[in-house]
């Protein structure tokens, strides 16, 4: 007996806009309250005292904020050390309290407070509470696509130590695919014939754990102040691993930027189909999100652009604000799924496919 059989769906029409999840904020109050109660647990076998944000839309089962992106806190007391593990996800980390080191493979890092980093794939990780006060951290995981596509692997380890049969890659020959003695040629107008030898070869870069320190970040993002209120860009850097390529990320689904609003400047309303999760850690400000007004203060994180809606901040009186943002921009980059209007008078673009938005910023090195 079998229950395959053929979905009938001639001439059904295109169903429109998808139900996009609604905005959500999990305030500074919650957040510390629940690192409080994270904290008076007892320690768990595998030392991760972790909680996930989850958003009331999530399947259960497989919680997340967005529906591609998984944000969980993170906290481990003075002298507490998680258990090995790896997975095929891959994660950003983002330091909110306290100080700690990771052990990604061969690499160790110390971080702290507004630290960044990156966890690549399968390798070996582990946390080690390095301080006198809860470090907590916040991790930003493309888990939830892996377990809807049913192929997030996870395994529990008993170290960190890289498997020997995991060797890390070293650049490759400057374009294995032309010499390759199999060949990969022409047919006709760009379509092209690959062989099974370099299909299962590609082209491989080292994979790095790499870490952006808050002192260094914000040294450079201060200077950007500077721009002035015309500016009609985002005074932000893009935490960029290399390792993605054309697709601008910190991980290969994810970028993570570091923002600085001025007090008082008001983005251009715009819209885009990766989903953005919002971090602020300074001032105040406010948010329009699919026409509803959001405000928000320092340590709150917010699920703020889901889908296409029309959206933009802005920062209050005052303080300047401080935020991280994380987006799946390079996956929808990858899938050339990334549809973006930055001026809602204009067409949207698919960006990576199309040409994409300037600034009026002024090149570096131009006097103009
Ligand atoms: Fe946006």
């Amino acid at each position: 007996m079998t229950d395959h059989h053929f979905t009938d769906v001639t001439g059904r029409p295109a169903i429109g806009e998808p139900d996009y999840w609604e905005p959500v904020i999990f305030r500074r109050s919650e957040i510390d309250a629940e690192i409080d109660r994270l904290c008076a647990l007892e320690r768990p076998g595998n030392g991760r005292r972790s909680s996930v944000f989850t958003h009331p839309r999530a399947p259960a089962g497989s919680p997340s904020l967005a529906p591609g992106i998984r944000v969980s806190l993170d906290v481990l007391l003075p002298g507490e050390s998680t258990a090995p593990i790896r997975h095929t996800s891959t994660q950003f980390g983002f330091g909110i309290a306290g100080a700690g080191r990771v052990s990604i493979g061969d690499t160790v890092h110390d971080v702290g407070r507004y630290d960044g980093w990156n966890h690549p794939s399968w390798l070996p990780y582990m946390y080690t509470n390095t301080g006198d006060e809860p470090f907590v951290r916040l991790t930003y995981s493309n888990a939830p696509l892996l377990e809807r596509m049913n192929v997030h692997l996870v395994e529990d380890l008993t170290d960190i130590t890289v498997p020997s049969a995991q060797q890390k890659a070293m650049p490759d020959e400057p374009d294995a695919r032309r010499t390759s003695p199999y060949g990969t040629f022409e047919l006709a107008d760009g379509a092209m014939l690959m062989p099974y030898e370099t299909l299962v070869n590609p082209p491989s870069l080292p994979s790095l754990a790499l870490v952006w320190a808050w002192d260094e970040v914000k040294d450079h993002l201060d200077r950007l102040e500077a721009l002035g209120e015309s500016y009609v860009g985002r005074r932000l850097y893009l935490l960029y691993n290399p390792f993605t390529g054309r697709t601008n990320g910190t991980t290969p689904s994810f970028f993570a930027t570091i923002t600085i609003r001025p007090p008082s400047i008001v983005d251009r309303p715009h819209r885009h189909v990766s989903a953005a999760i919002n971090y602020f850690f300074r001032g105040s400000g406010w948010s329009r999100v699919g026409g509803r007004k959001y405000e928000w203060g320092a340590g709150d994180l917010m699920f703020t652009a889901p889908g296409w809606m029309i959206h933009h901040h802005a920062s209050d009186d005052g303080d300047r604000v401080y935020e991280v943002t994380v987006q799946d921009q390079p996956l929808n980059i990858a899938m050339e799924s990334l549809l973006w209007q930055e001026d809602l008078k204009q067409p949207a673009r698919v960006l990576g496919a199309e040409g994409g938005f300037a600034t009026n910023r002024t090149p570096i090195g131009s006097s103009a």
